[in-house]
């Protein structure tokens, strides 16, 4: 399973950047909301996320609330990087700007998938990647984890060569608030975790990696004062 990040905010992207190990970025408004940008900016700040992760996805979200509107928006936000990714809500006209953006060669990322049902639509309409939420059916004290395996079980049914620009379909574990999300999202086999920084840095510390650092340490210590 491969990891993204899930934030707009630059120095965070640079961070994770730095670990090696990250496989794309996604946004949202609400995460752009949080770095304080301004309206005229969000664009400029988007190509500078995708210039800082040359080759990898970017997700950029549309904010138009019609077909025509998120059609000429996800034109747009494509054309500023060619790893630019044009995420759409799953309603209907998000499915019909995601066939015509599908149709012009644009990779589309259908988000705030809750359902199966939903994500089989996704992917009919030429979504490149489905992003099913987990965290928020757990904030209302429901299984976010089994809603996800019904996702990944459905898409996995089915070749969806020939529906998108690159003939496949990858299952992004979003709204993701904990390690445990990460490890169930990849036992179910999804494709993606996009994680906030905050779960990520979680899932680096382990307490029994702190003690053993801290063991080699002294130990290394005594050899070199003896030496
Ligand atoms: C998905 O791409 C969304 O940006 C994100 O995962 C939403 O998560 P939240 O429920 O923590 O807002």
């Amino acid at each position: 399973m491969k990891f993204f990040i899930d934030t707009a905010d630059l120095d965070e992207i640079a961070e994770a950047k730095g670990w090696g190990c990250l496989a794309g970025v996604t946004t949202n408004p609400t995460l752009y909301a949080k770095t304080g940008g301004k309206l005229q900016d969000f664009e400029p700040h988007m190509l500078k996320i995708a210039k800082l992760c040359e080759g990898l996805p970017v997700s950029a979200e549309s904010t138009a609330t019609d077909t025509e509107g998120m059609i000429e928006e996800g034109k747009r936000l494509a054309a500023l990087a060619p790893n630019i990714v044009v995420k759409l809500p799953v309603c209907e006209a998000g499915l019909a700007a995601c066939r015509a953006l599908a149709d012009a060669g644009i990779r589309v990322n259908m988000t705030l998938v809750f359902s199966a049902a939903q994500a089989l639509l996704a992917a009919n309409a030429g979504a490149r990647y489905i992003s099913p939420f987990v965290g928020r059916f757990d904030d209302i004290a429901e299984d976010g984890i089994s809603q996800l395996g019904d996702v990944i079980a459905c898409i996995g049914n089915y070749d969806w060569s020939g529906k998108n620009v690159d003939g496949e379909v990858e299952i992004i574990t979003a709204s993701v608030r904990t390690p445990n999300h990460v490890v169930q999202a990849a036992l179910m086999g999804a494709d993606i975790a996009t994680v906030p920084m905050a779960a990520l840095k979680k899932c680096v510390r382990h307490p029994l990696t702190d003690q053993g650092l801290a063991s080699f340490e002294a130990d290394w210590a005594k050899v070199v004062a003896g030496a």
